[in-house]
């Protein structure tokens, strides 16, 4: 995970270095670090433990004047999170330092290489090995930075998006990568790298994407060029962002959790956007039209993620069978690619990501493509490795999510899957246009049904007093509100550290009613379904044992308060769009939850936001 971000250009490089690692906190923030190119051509590198504030607080005495410099903010895959194995890494001789964001899978081997010739190595991390390969390579063949880091590239084995700055060559930065995100930014006379474009998006809107392989030679005065190992010189395509700053700030919320909580009536509408088109009776979802012989030909449709994303695959599931008919499995991405899946090339393989750099599913896509799968992508950042590495796909455009704890993009991917389900149904006729046409006015009106669920905060507010006892919650939930009892449990375990488990409803006598005492909280998703009655019983099995039934239920279901303590009434909508209206209370909860605990809502101990290492 981690996030990298480098400067070069007339600003103040300090404060770029620094707004950018902010931005970039949400990536990972076990220690920061800085390293910085002085006007006399010395490098100054300034780490330390704990978060970007904490190396702020560090330089506050540093000489911070520089003419270019590089800047890192680390998840810890390799060594603990100590100042001294904070990024950034120098050389043996102080001439390089590098930051690096991804694993370096065969460190050992090139360590004992290296230490074998006399290199010492300071830092428990595989990234140190970096930094010495290229000086060492440097020196005995007495080579510029860039054919050094080519040729140390040419032997790592690992994931990496990486920059590196030489005292020697002072004006220059080169950063490349494999299988971790990078991008470089181009602005009026300076330019920047990340790991994504949020540090330098109130600089710039040009965009370059690096791709898998590739080195950018990032020079002062001199336009950016890109080579690939063997130093061929690749195009530079520059793109636009469409991100504003306003989406990447919290706009008066005091999280960005809530702040993205809040959002989801405007992002479900820019989700369905021009692709809901109630009035002509049609979904419009270009991807899936583009590619419809593919669909229609699938023998079985596979789905990959990881996580939240897994989570409204197993929705996606749902709707693609009922929908269209067609058979669906959904895999872990980390365990479909060590599991030797039967693929073939009547196969759909939809790989699902917010972030688009999940190191498994990017994984387990290339593994659908070598066996000649179709694959589709359902992503949220725009250029991300996971639409540039799929034949065709979705964005759910529900804008930046930077709180770690995943919401506004679960509503997207569910409303997302549900008009490819649609989509694929219209064009397959498995559907009564009628029925398409009821769908579509729904879905029209979810962001109106979303609005109403948010003004259930103060309640939910006050409910979530009442469990401040609680160190254990089981979520349950059957048909469509099984996954949104899973994403409830894995919302409140990541940010308030509660153990919770999601279960389907029926399970429950198989094993986990033994858990249940008197004053167990017992969340369950009974909104009314085809499942409701069953539902209900399973309740009745807990409520009989002692357990505090807490229920998201339907707006006018009164049956519902004779089992249920307490109550959270979200709006009538048909079954298979009660995981969206479902799921926000849910995301509440776990929130107010996670502030009684004095819990950081946006940074869970432990998580990184986007998970490029496997
Ligand atoms: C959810 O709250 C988590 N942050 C996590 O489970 C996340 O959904 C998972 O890491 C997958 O990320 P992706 O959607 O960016 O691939
Ligand atoms: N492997 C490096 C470290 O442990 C980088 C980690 C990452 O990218 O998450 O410091």
């Amino acid at each position: 995970m981690c996030g990298i971000v480098g400067y070069i250009g007339n600003g103040n490089v300090y404060d770029v270095l620094i707004k950018g690692l902010q931005r970039l906190e949400y990536r990972g923030y076990d220690s920061a670090g800085i390293a910085l190119l002085t006007p006399d051509n010395k490098i100054n590198v300034y780490k330390t433990r704990g978060k970007v504030s904490a190396l702020e607080n560090f330089c506050r005495d540093k000489n911070t004047e520089s003419r270019l410099g590089i800047a890192h903010t680390r998840w810890a895959t390799h060594g603990e999170p100590t100042d001294n194995n904070a990024h950034p890494h120098y050389s043996e001789d102080g001439n390089l330092a590098l930051v690096h964001n991804g694993t370096i899978e065969n460190f050992k081997v090139l360590k004992d290489a290296l230490q074998q010739h006399g290199v010492h190595f300071h830092t428990e991390t595989d990234t140190e090995v970096l930094v010495q390969l290229i000086e060492f390579i440097k020196v005995q063949n007495s080579c510029s930075l860039l054919d050094a880091v080519r040729e140390a590239l040419k032997q790592v084995v690992g994931a990496y998006a990486m920059a590196v700055i030489d005292k020697n060559e002072p004006d220059q930065i080169i950063a490349a990568r494999k299988s971790s995100p990078l991008v470089v930014g181009i602005g009026d006379d300076e330019m920047f790298l990340a790991s994504d474009a949020t540090p330098f998006v109130d600089h710039t809107k040009n965009v370059v994407y690096i791709d898998d392989e590739h080195i950018a030679i990032i020079r002062k005065g001199e336009p950016l060029r890109i080579v690939d190992f063997e130093n061929k010189e690749s195009k530079v395509s520059v793109k636009q962002l469409e991100w504003s700053i306003s989406q990447l700030e919290k706009g008066g919320y005091p999280h960005f959790m809530l702040k993205e909580i809040f959002e989801q009536p405007e992002t479900l509408r820019d989700c369905i956007r021009g692709r809901a088109v109630a009035d002509q009776g049609k979904v419009i979802l270009n991807g899936v039209l583009s590619n419809s012989e593919k669909f229609l030909d699938a023998n079985r449709i596979i789905i990959v993620a990881c996580g939240t994303s897994w989570h409204a695959s197993l929705l996606g599931k749902s709707l693609i069978q009922q929908f269209c008919r067609i058979p669906v499995d959904v895999e872990y991405a980390s365990e479909f690619r060590y599991s030797k899946p039967v693929i073939t090339d009547k196969d759909v393989v939809i790989a699902v990501s917010q972030s688009g750099e999940t190191a498994d599913t990017l994984a387990a896509i290339q593994i659908a493509r070598d066996k000649g799968a179709f694959v589709y992508g359902i992503s949220n950042v725009v250029g991300s490795s996971i639409p540039r590495n799929t034949a065709s796909g979705t964005y759910i455009h529900v804008g930046p999510e930077i709180g770690v704890a995943s919401t506004k993009a679960f509503t997207g991917q569910v409303m997302v899957f549900t008009l490819l389900a649609l989509q694929i149904a219209q064009l397959k006729g498995s559907m009564p246009q009628e029925e398409i046409q009821a769908m579509l006015d729904c879905i029209c009106r979810m962001p109106e049904y979303v609005a109403e669920v948010l003004k259930l905060d103060k309640a939910i507010q006050r409910l979530s007093l009442i469990f401040t006892y609680a160190r254990n919650f089981i979520y349950l939930g059957r048909g469509y509100s099984y996954p949104v009892a899973l994403e409830g449990a894995l919302k409140l375990k990541e940010i308030s550290y509660i153990h919770a488990e999601g279960y389907p409803a029926a399970e429950m006598k198989h094993g986990p009613i033994a858990l249940i005492d008197p004053g167990f909280p017992v969340i369950a998703v009974a909104t009314k379904s085809a499942t409701y009655d069953k539902t209900v019983s399973n309740l009745m099995e807990c409520k009989a044992r002692g357990a505090k039934v807490i229920v998201v239920a339907t707006e006018g279901d009164e049956e519902i308060n004779k089992i249920a303590d307490c109550i959270i009434r979200v709006p009538a909508v048909r079954d298979v769009f009660s995981p969206i209206t479902a799921s926000v209370p849910l995301q509440l909860l776990a929130r107010e939850v996670a502030i009684l605990r004095g819990c950081d809502v946006d940074q869970p101990r432990n998580l990184a936001k986007s998970v490029t290492v496997e």
